[in-house]
């Protein structure tokens, strides 16, 4: 029965291996990302491509359902035809090979471009970092993330599997001036998600009515999009449920039930020195 059926899921689960890391370039990533690399950037934009770019857990996976609402005109049936990492595949991941094939227009995810049309999501250092671990800590592709203690440490030092929070953020913030570039902010769209849809649905030179943006406000929630088996990523059978859910809190100022006192210490001097070459800055409590 259902019982014995997770049981039997959650060994498994258990004997998985951990994900392995290398490097690239000075990136950490995975193993398999590694030895795509060379396709990876032999990826040819076209002018229909739109590409939501983001940090791992910056809130990727709402805008991309944002996305394809829009894209559907808010049918919700429509969105729902498959699983989120179906419709908008993940270009480094496993497709890179084979998108020269695919018809326009391609919708697809990314961590490092290239600088077509991109939706750029953005999230405070400190939430991404907690919700980063917990992740890491129950989706067996990616490397054991250790006690919280080491990670803390590790993401720091820009060697988590994508690299470094700091130079992901800026480097996509500098490219904005120059290309097609939306950079929108995890934080604002909790505070205000229709201005920012709205911001969305500009960009993608759509135009909705009102009843239909108050409608993608409400299926692009947090409760709404935790209880959707096609965003919540319940299908993928590294992660595990019981450890961590993928859709977690959802909220800002988490970091404050992990950091200790030194470490908020210690991560705001870094932080410092990070961020004094840009302009751009975060929201770090609601
Ligand atoms: P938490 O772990 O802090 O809860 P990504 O999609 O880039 O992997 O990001 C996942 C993070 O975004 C998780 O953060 C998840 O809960 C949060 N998230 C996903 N959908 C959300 C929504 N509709 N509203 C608020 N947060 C959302």
């Amino acid at each position: 029965d259902k019982d014995e059926a997770a049981k039997s899921w959650e060994a498994e689960w258990s004997l998985l291996p951990h994900g392995e890391a290398s490097q690239i370039d000075g990136i950490t990533l995975e193993k398999q990302t590694c030895s795509l690399w060379e396709k990876i950037w032999a990826f040819q934009a076209r002018p229909d491509d739109l590409l939501i770019a983001s940090y791992p857990k910056a809130g990727t996976t709402w805008t991309q359902e944002i996305v394809d609402l829009i894209q559907n005109d808010g049918d919700v049936e429509k969105s729902r035809r498959s699983p989120i990492q179906q419709r908008q595949p993940f270009l480094e991941c496993t497709r890179c090979g084979r998108e020269s094939l695919k018809p326009s227009p391609r919708w697809r995810k990314t961590r490092f471009g290239p600088f077509s049309c991109v939706i750029y999501v953005a999230r405070n250092a400190k939430d991404n970092m907690v919700s980063y671990y917990h992740f890491q800590r129950m989706n067996k592709r990616l490397p054991d993330p250790g006690s919280w203690d080491e990670y803390f440490e590790v993401f720091l030092a820009g060697k988590v599997i994508w690299g470094s929070w700091f130079e992901h953020v800026k480097n996509w913030w500098r490219k904005k001036d120059s290309h097609p570039i939306l950079y929108i902010f995890y934080e604002d769209m909790l505070k205000d998600p229709k201005r920012e849809i709205r911001k969305v649905i500009e960009f993608l030179g759509k135009n909705l009515k009102e009843e239909v943006l108050d409608k993608i406000v409400y299926h692009t929630s947090f409760d709404v999009m935790k209880n959707n088996p096609m965003t919540n990523y319940t299908h993928d059978k590294h992660l595990n449920y019981k450890l961590s859910p993928f859709m977690r809190k959802g909220i800002m100022g988490d970091w404050k039930n992990q950091f200790t006192e030194a470490q908020n210490k210690k991560f705001n001097e870094d932080y410092e020195k990070h961020m004094a070459d840009t302009s751009l800055t975060f929201c770090m409590e609601p």
